[in-house]
């Protein structure tokens, strides 16, 4: 007989408005400095920048399953966990495996590198990061070179994270894409106790906020 399973709530709104929020501004980014579109460029960065900067906070007094702390295991945990990926059985995640959670670091650290050094970026005609002109041409030339680079960097990861999420849903029967939309998981019910705690939507509210305000008064010095 089939294990009976209780719907647990696993991600809250604000980790779900980040994730749906930077891959629309991943692309918004490059269409706009595709077409030309510098001023759009920028806005986009700066949100990305607030999103980044929120989920940093986020990861460190938030949700439960936002927490860096809860979710960064060692790497032979990570390891291990990769051996059963070949394996079908049940979702039974609370938040992201201890493989998955390198992903998430790795994906972010690349996305904050590319917001910062944006920031300081200089297309020698007529766009510049609102710091450009607080450094020396090289660092400035340097930020510009590793922004236009690690884009790359960012594309390949991102193949590899949605391959990954995809593998799942073939390879072990797990659709993890429902949950990144609705917040919930069907997951056995003998876990349901384990519940994760979520944060107070206040004071996500109020570092939004923050976030928010400090990005704005960095746009304004351009
Ligand atoms: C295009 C750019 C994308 C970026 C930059 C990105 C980035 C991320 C990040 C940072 C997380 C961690 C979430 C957190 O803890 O805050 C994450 C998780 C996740 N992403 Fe994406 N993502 C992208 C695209 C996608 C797409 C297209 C899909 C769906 C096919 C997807 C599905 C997921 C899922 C299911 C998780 C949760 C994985 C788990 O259960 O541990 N992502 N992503
Ligand atoms: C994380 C979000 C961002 C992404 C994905 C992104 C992506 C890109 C890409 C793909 C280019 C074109 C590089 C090329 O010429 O081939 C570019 C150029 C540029 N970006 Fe961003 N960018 C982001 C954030 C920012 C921010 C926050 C700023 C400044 C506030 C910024 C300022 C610039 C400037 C000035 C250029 C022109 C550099 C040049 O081509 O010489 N970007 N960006």
């Amino acid at each position: 007989m089939a294990a009976p399973m209780q719907r647990v709530k696993i991600w809250d709104p604000w980790i779900r408005l980040v994730h749906w929020g930077l891959v629309i501004l991943l692309g918004l980014s490059w269409w706009s400095v595709e077409t030309g579109r510098m001023e759009l460029h920028l806005l986009s960065g700066y949100l990305t920048l607030t999103l980044l900067v929120f989920r940093i906070g986020w990861g460190i007094w938030g949700s439960e399953t936002a927490r860096f702390s809860r979710f960064l295991r060692s790497p032979l945990a990570a390891l291990k966990h990769l051996r059963h990926v070949g394996r079908r059985e049940a979702d039974t995640e609370l938040g992201h495996n201890a493989a998955g959670g390198w992903m998430v670091l790795v994906l972010l650290g690349a996305l904050l590198v590319q917001a910062v050094t944006g920031l300081f970026a200089d297309d020698q005609i007529l766009t510049r990061g609102p710091l450009a002109g607080q450094v020396s041409g090289e660092t400035s030339d340097f930020a510009t070179f590793i922004h236009i680079r690690n884009f790359n960097v960012i594309l390949a990861l991102v193949g590899l994270h949605v391959v990954a999420v995809l593998l799942y849903l073939a390879v072990k029967g797990q659709n993890l894409v429902r949950p990144m939309l609705t917040g919930a998981k069907w997951l056995p019910a003998s876990l349901a106790h384990r519940s994760p705690r979520l944060g107070s939507p206040l004071l996500a509210l109020v570092w939004l906020a923050v976030v928010a305000a400090g990005v704005w008064s960095l746009a304004r010095l351009g």
